[in-house]
């Protein structure tokens, strides 16, 4: 299939674009470059072998959308382009809502003039209420967001079902994400974040690394194990191969589904901690900090749904994670501008 792959010089759309290539697939990316960098691209299309189209633009430009979907033939769309930091979106809510539901209305106006009927969502484990019970299947309430991030998600969502459920042709799958980490074995693609890092994964690695002094442990009176917060964890390159699957889902279901990308297993700060410093042979120093606001206990996906309807599983360890972060981390500490 030609796929327009919107956000495909991102962290997730560049692994993404290696996969769809190594399934026979044609991906075409557009991206405003406003959280990534061109090189992803040169990278993805040096591991497999193949150039990848890219036009530079935003996907709020119905008119450039047009444009590619037609000049590509293109029969499907995976939207990944979108504003992702939630402390940000605290501080900068209308940003947040302006780019990610307006690329998402925008998209699927272009879908509509054009006759594309096909989409795969990025949507993330942020949209789960926080008193459900784990772990969270996909029917788990949704909604009570905790910052505007995880509440442009929430409405994207619901505009894709609306979207679906106005032409009984088209065919939305939503895939909410738990937490991807990790890079491409290859050590040539990888997650570089802008300023400090948020997210756990790229602030061990970067402690690691000698760029960070000490990674700060949020809170370690949380009732798990060992006091510490637990999530799911999941390698990009999996998730990656999740919208392989979603795709070939596509092709047989029409209307609006909806799929957790998780493994099912949850692992403590201190044992991702753990498991970074045996698989790559290094100390990262830690110490205790208060609980960061917003932060739930325990987060892990039910993944029985898209292992039945999907057909797709989780395949790599905590340790794989570790060790390809590290891997990318060591050579290149300076992401793509090494
Ligand atoms: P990323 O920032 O690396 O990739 C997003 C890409 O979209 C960037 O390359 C950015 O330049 C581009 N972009 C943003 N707005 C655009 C616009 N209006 N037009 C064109 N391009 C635009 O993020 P990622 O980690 O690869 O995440 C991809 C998607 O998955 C996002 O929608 C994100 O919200 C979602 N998601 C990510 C995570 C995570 O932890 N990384 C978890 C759940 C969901
Ligand atoms: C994981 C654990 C922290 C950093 C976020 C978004 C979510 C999704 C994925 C997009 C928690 C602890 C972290 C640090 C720490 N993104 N931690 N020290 O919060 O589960 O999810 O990213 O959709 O929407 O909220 O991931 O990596 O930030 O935190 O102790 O320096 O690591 O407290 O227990 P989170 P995370």
């Amino acid at each position: 299939m030609n796929v327009l792959v919107t956000g495909g010089a991102g962290y997730i759309g560049s692994h993404t674009c290696v996969e769809l290539t190594e399934a026979g697939h044609t991906p075409i990316v557009i991206d405003n470059l406003s959280n990534s960098s061109p090189k992803s691209l040169e990278r993805a299309a040096e591991i497999c072998g193949r150039q990848i189209r890219f036009y530079e633009g935003d996907v709020r430009d119905v008119g450039l959308v047009e444009q590619i979907i037609t000049e590509h033939n293109i029969d499907c769309v995976i939207h990944f382009a979108g504003l992702k930091s939630v402390s940000e979106s605290v501080k900068m809510p209308l940003p947040y809502y302006r780019n990610n539901l307006e690329s998402t209305m925008a998209l699927c106006d272009a879908m509509t003039h054009t006759g594309v009927k096909k989409i795969v969502f990025s949507s993330s484990a942020t949209v789960y209420s926080a008193d459900n019970i784990m772990p969270l299947s996909e029917s788990a309430k949704t909604g009570d967001c905790t910052n505007p991030y995880g509440w442009t998600k929430y409405m994207c969502e619901q505009i894709l079902r609306d979207f679906a459920a106005a032409s009984s042709e088209r065919s939305v799958v939503l895939l909410r994400y738990f937490n991807p980490v990790g890079a491409h074995p290859s050590g040539l693609i990888g997650e570089h974040p802008n300023g400090v890092p948020n997210n756990l994964m790229p602030y061990i690695s970067q402690t690691a690394v000698g760029k960070r002094e000490c990674l700060s442990i949020f809170g370690d009176d949380y009732p798990t194990p060992d006091g510490t917060g637990v999530r799911d964890y999941i390698h990009v390159v999996d998730l990656a191969k999740g919208h392989v699957a979603a795709l070939k889902y596509l092709g047989s279901h029409t209307g609006a589904s909806v799929f957790n990308l998780g493994t099912g297993k949850g692992t403590s700060v201190r044992q991702m901690v753990a498991a970074f410093e045996q698989a790559c042979g290094v100390t990262v120093p830690c110490k205790t900090a208060p609980r960061r606001a917003g932060d739930l206990a325990v987060c892990y996906a039910s993944v029985d749904k898209s292992a039945c309807e999907l057909d797709w599983k989780a395949e790599k360890t905590i340790e794989d994670m570790c060790r390809d972060s590290w891997n990318w981390q060591k050579n290149n500490p300076n992401g793509y501008d090494d």
